[in-house]
């Protein structure tokens, strides 16, 4: 027998104030044309001033359990992938455990900013691989409408604030491609491109800042380096593109989501695509899109997935899973 991370519940959460891309046009020179024509965007929610991203991703993670049919007792581990945490500590996983009121186990955040859900799912793996937990809460929660230049046309209009939340549980299969569960990920990063999409401030230099980014360099990279890294956890699983049912991608731009299926050689059929309703939640969107695709009753049990992201850094990885 062979230990497997299965996904046993999926969850989300989104704030309740929805902003149409119109709403942008009072203060900048932009359009709702220009908005979806490049990025595939019509909408995003933003969080409310009194709400954080710990009071996000609790609401997520809540969804995840009741959709699992497991309490906070019966969890080891709470990861969430951030990069906007309520406060520079404690992590938001702590804020998270306490919300859902455990007691026990532990909990930490992974900061890989848009890539860093797929970080977490792979470590999270790891941990229950190696016999440190059974049953881990793996969140993506963000409030990116913190981090916005408001005068900047090019970056304030595409991103948006959201939760999103999976238990990941050991199981058992046979050794091969049939078994539910984790089957290969693939992790990388490079710090050469840190100017091309980054926030100016933190800690160290007193002041919150704000979100950077080429775009045009980012979105270069983004279709090669998701292909590539898609191909790559593929055949570490001893899979093909034809295997896959789904691929869940990083929702930052329906251009990028398009080129990068056409360079994997999977079709837009087999693409979940959200960031028409969620902007770019940044590591909250793969774990939101897990969840509205199966509550849309597109993934259902048995079907091999793929996700894929690529964020500042560069950091970009995937991880297959048979759900
Ligand atoms: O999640 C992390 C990863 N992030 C991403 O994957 C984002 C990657 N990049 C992108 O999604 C795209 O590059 C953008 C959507 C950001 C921009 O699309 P683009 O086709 O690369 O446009 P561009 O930056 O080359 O801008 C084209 C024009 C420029 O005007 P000029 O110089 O041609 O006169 C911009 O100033 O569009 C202008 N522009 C806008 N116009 C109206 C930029 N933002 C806006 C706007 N409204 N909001």
């Amino acid at each position: 027998m062979t230990t497997r991370a299965v996904i046993r519940g999926v969850g989300h959460y989104l704030p309740q104030r929805v902003v149409e891309n119109d709403e942008f046009t009072a203060t900048l020179d932009t359009s709702d044309e220009w908005i979806r024509s490049r990025s595939g965007i019509e909408r995003r929610h933003f969080a409310a001033e009194d709400e954080t991203t710990s009071d996000l991703a609790a609401h997520a993670a809540r969804a995840a359990l009741s959709d699992a049919g497991l309490t906070p007792d019966d969890i080891d581990a709470v990861i969430v992938a951030t990069s906007t945490a309520d406060l520079t500590f404690p992590s938001a996983a702590t804020m998270v455990q306490a919300q859902l009121g455990m007691t026990r186990g532990f909990a930490f955040d992974m900061q890989a900013v848009c890539a860093g859900f797929v970080f977490a799912l792979a470590n999270a793996n790891g941990l229950i691989l190696s016999g440190q937990a059974d049953r881990i809460l793996v969140i993506g929660a963000e409030t990116f409408s913190r981090i916005m230049d408001w005068t900047d046309r090019g970056t304030c209009v595409l991103f948006g604030d959201g939760a999103g939340a999976i238990v990941l549980e050991r199981g058992e299969g046979g050794g091969t491609t049939a078994d539910r569960g984790i089957l290969s990920s693939d992790l990388n990063s490079d710090g050469r491109f840190r100017d091309i999409l980054y926030v100016d401030g933190g800690v160290s230099t007193q002041t919150t800042g704000h979100l950077r980014m080429q775009g045009k360099e980012v979105f270069r990279h983004a279709v090669e380096k998701l292909a590539e890294t898609a191909h790559r956890s593929l055949d570490k699983a001893g899979l093909t593109p034809d295997d896959v049912t789904w691929v869940v991608p990083h929702q930052a731009n329906l251009r990028i989501i398009k080129a990068t299926a056409q360079k994997m050689d999977v079709d837009m059929d087999h693409v979940v695509v959200t960031v028409q309703d969620h902007g770019n939640t940044s590591a909250a969107s793969i774990p939101l899109a897990l969840s509205v695709a199966s509550a849309r009753g597109q993934i259902k049990s048995g079907d091999l997935v793929v996700v894929e992201a690529i964020g500042g850094g560069l950091a970009w990885g995937s991880v297959v899973f048979r759900r």
